[in-house]
């Protein structure tokens, strides 16, 4: 089974999805996020603001390349801006992945962002800067091998099932 990569805009849903494929795939899942968090013993979010984004984006090229080359696992949920880097891609590329996009509105996104408890995101800080972020990465995001658009109507289970449906 190749593996399957989940990207999207912060808040679209991306860790949930990757916990309900994991469920009805009966395998193993990973957060980029968490991963970088365990091996650097520090919150993201003090990451970007103690040593700046360009440094969080090389730790996180380093950890992706450590999980598709060290770890096992089948679902991989990642950054918001973690498919935006072309070296990123590439890696992805290099392995044997199938890269979902998770679509949704910037209202859903940002619905979630402001209401996530347990995640700060300084890369979202003000809903301008959010916004104008989530349009640029739109061309990039397009990329991903598959493209599901996440409804109001539709459980983060419904989305996973016809993941699992349609990718396999
Ligand atoms: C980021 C998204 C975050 C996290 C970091 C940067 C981004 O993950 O990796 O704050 O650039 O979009 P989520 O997409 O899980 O919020």
């Amino acid at each position: 089974m190749k593996k399957i990569i989940l990207t999207g805009f912060m808040g679209v849903g991306k860790s949930t999805v990757a916990k309900c494929l994991a469920f009805i795939l009966k395998c193993e899942k990973l957060d980029l996020d968490d991963f970088i968090e365990e091996s650097e013993k520090r919150l993201i979010a003090d990451i970007l603001k103690n040593d700046g984004e360009s440094r969080f984006r090389e730790i996180e090229t380093e950890n992706l390349r450590k999980v598709l080359a060290e770890t096992n696992v089948q679902i991989l949920a990642l950054g918001g801006g973690t498919w935006t880097m072309e070296r990123n891609r590439e890696l992805i590329r290099q392995n044997e992945c199938v890269v979902v996009w998770l679509e949704s509105t910037f209202e859903h996104c940002w619905r979630n962002i402001v209401t996530s408890k347990y995640k700060q995101r300084p890369l979202a800080k003000n809903r301008e800067t959010a916004e104008k972020l989530f349009t640029e990465r739109q061309k990039v995001y397009c990329l991903a091998d598959w493209h599901f658009v996440m409804k109001a109507e539709l459980t983060s289970f419904a989305i996973a099932k016809q993941i699992a449906e349609e990718v396999f």
